[in-house]
């Protein structure tokens, strides 16, 4: 069974609290739940993590590099910026999916920029939660 990871990044732990006008009032928790439902019915093992720290994200995606197959990741404010999770996830020879619950593009003009996209097969926003299922469909065929 192919073993695949959902990373939130910083703040993703306040949605449904944070903004809701833009990212919803489901909790991140049912969130994580629909998503990790959805990687079943793919016959995909997943797990999910959370951290607001850019290392500790670093340091699970060099983990992916033996421990899982593919990863799922929204990496919030860090994908405008962080050169260390662009070069993790270079790093790894793995599938690695962006996603974002809002449309970063119609946003502030900040937001339009990722450094993480290039290393990434593909990304999906704008679609909120269901952004996960749209990626985790991608890597499940990707696999
Ligand atoms: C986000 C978009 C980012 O710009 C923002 O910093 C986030 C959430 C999204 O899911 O829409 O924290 O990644």
């Amino acid at each position: 069974m192919k073993k695949v990871l959902i990373i939130q990044g910083p703040n993703l732990n306040m949605v449904g609290i944070r903004e809701p006008g833009i990212y919803g009032s489901e909790t991140i928790d049912t969130i994580n739940a629909q998503a990790m439902a959805h990687a079943e019915r793919l016959g995909l093992a997943c797990e999910v993590f959370h951290s607001n720290s850019e290392g500790a994200i670093v340091d699970k995606i060099q983990e992916a590099f033996t421990a899982y197959d593919g990863i799922v990741i929204n990496a919030g404010a860090y994908t405008h910026y962080s050169i260390a999770i662009r070069d993790a996830i270079a790093a790894i020879k793995k599938p690695v999916i962006e996603v974002h619950l809002s449309n970063v593009h119609a946003r502030d003009e900040f937001r339009h920029k990722s450094v993480i996209a290039p290393v990434c097969v593909g990304g999906v926003f704008g679609f909120g939660k269901i952004g996960y299922k749209l990626a985790l469909d991608a890597l499940a065929e990707l696999l």
